[in-house]
């Protein structure tokens, strides 16, 4: 089992550089494979969700090379549109496959994501776009999506729903299909601009990513690109929450302050100290934190990918504080591991009432979902005494060397591999 042992109780401080956005590189890697030519993708984040997706492509049968932080992908090898690398049934980003190779082979058979902890998580609103498109698609043997089209058309398609997963999705597809497509009620997340800056970069015609209206103008064919991913706007968040949490002092390098905006809001509101650069932000803990009310909203509202971090910190503060969790129907798992470090938190629906405790205590804590473990980890850096927290794989699908950064912080963290450890040790005593 492996783990992080955290020993809490002191200020976090210095500077962290953020890697690239997982939600942006994960769009992106699969808009890499619709074209024939190479496409070289840089500062590609180093975390488990993009390995698996990269495996994934391989698996097709594209060449994929990487290099630090840069990939270069070929789609022009792929033998197969059936995505059923034993990762891909693990992460659902993978039904970003679902639309890239429907846009490039008008076929696609992808193993349907499974909830998580967060939600049933279902992707009816991916589906109706293709099927507007003019795909038909199937729930087929074992849990499989399968989509297939001799042509896509263009449409006019209304989300019910804000879907980040749907809208780029349906961005993809329609980037090849004949004609115009128009999302409505699409995401805006800095993210969904990304990879249409990333498909415009490849010869795609698409207009109004970042607003609720993208118009999508179907080209023949993409061509090769290179393209930097942007900042990872919640592993920032992340860091600046811990500098709050642990009243340290840290500095965020290799941000776009803009996207940062509703997370520094609230930053403000519980008394930090905020200072902005061109490409980074500092955060000074400034004593005891004011309590607050949060609702989780699509960006540019409060990120649901930083609420549980949010209810660290609120936990920490003096006074009652509210949040509501107005996207994911399932993301307050991890109260009741909060709750053994001495959290004083209700949950009523999709609403969590956070009365603010003057410590937290170290304690054995699990990791419910990838943001929920990056939130015990503040907690444990704030908590005085020890606390370790199991399964941490789902902290390292979407943050990169995460308990090097908080030791450069001067956070005391450390990695255990118990089942290693105790491998190594009986070889040693017997
Ligand atoms: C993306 O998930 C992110 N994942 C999530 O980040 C993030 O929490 C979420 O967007 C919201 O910002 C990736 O980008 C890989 P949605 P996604 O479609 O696309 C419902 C992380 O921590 N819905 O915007 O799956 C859905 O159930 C992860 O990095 C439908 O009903 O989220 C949810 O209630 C966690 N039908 C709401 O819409 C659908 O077809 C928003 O989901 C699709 C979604």
């Amino acid at each position: 089992m492996e783990q992080y042992i955290i020993r809490g109780g002191k200020p976090l401080t210095g500077s962290v550089n953020i890697s690239g956005a997982k939600n942006a590189a994960l769009g992106m890697l699969a808009a890499s494979i619709m074209t024939d030519e190479e496409v070289i993708i840089d500062n590609l984040p180093d975390v488990n969700d993009v390995n698996v997706l990269l495996e994934a492509i391989s698996g097709l049968g594209a060449s994929v090379s990487r290099k630090d932080h840069t990939a270069r992908i070929c789609g022009a090898g792929i033998k197969t549109t059936t995505a059923d690398h034993e990762g891909v049934r693990r992460m659902r980003a993978s039904y970003y496959l679902l639309g890239s190779l429907l846009g490039k082979y008008g076929s696609a058979k992808v193993a349907l994501p499974g909830g998580c902890a967060i939600g049933a998580r279902p992707i009816d609103l991916h589906l109706k776009g293709f099927r507007a498109l003019g795909a038909e698609v199937a729930l087929v043997e074992n849990g499989f999506v399968s989509a297939k089209a001799d042509c896509l058309y263009g449409a006019h398609i209304y989300l019910d729903k804000v879907s980040v997963g749907a809208t780029i999705n349906i961005m993809m597809a329609a980037s090849l299909a004949k004609g115009k497509t128009i999302i409505e009620n699409a995401a805006k997340e800095p993210h969904i601009v990304d990879v249409a800056n990333f498909l415009n970069s490849m010869g795609a015609h698409i207009r109004g990513a970042g607003t609720d209206v993208i118009r999508i103008e179907g080209v023949e064919k993409l061509h090769g690109s290179e393209y930097m991913v942007i900042p990872d706007q919640i592993e920032a968040g992340t860091y600046m929450f811990a500098a709050a949490a642990t009243n340290g002092d840290i500095t965020v390098r290799n941000v776009i302050p803009k996207h940062l905006e509703a997370t520094t809001a609230k930053l403000l509101e519980v008394g930090c100290e905020i200072h902005e650069f061109d490409d980074a932000v500092r955060v000074v803990g400034m004593g005891r934190l004011r309590h607050t009310q949060v609702t989780t909203l699509p960006y540019p509202g409060f990120p649901t990918d930083m609420q549980p971090q949010m209810a660290v910190l609120l936990g920490l503060a003096e006074g009652v504080s509210t949040i509501t969790e107005s996207i994911f129907e399932n993301r307050f798992k991890y109260v009741d591991e909060l709750a053994r470090m001495g959290a004083d938190i209700k949950v009523e629906g999709s609403i969590a009432i956070v009365s603010g405790v003057d410590h937290y205590m170290g304690a054995e804590v699990c990791a419910p979902d990838l943001r929920a473990g990056a939130a015990l980890m503040i907690a444990g850096f704030a908590a005085e005494g020890v606390t370790t927290i199991d399964d941490i794989h789902y902290i390292q699908r979407g943050y990169e060397q995460v308990a090097d950064k908080f030791a450069s912080l001067g956070g005391d963290i450390e990695f255990m591999d118990t089942e290693h450890d105790i491998r190594t040790l009986s070889k040693k005593v017997s």
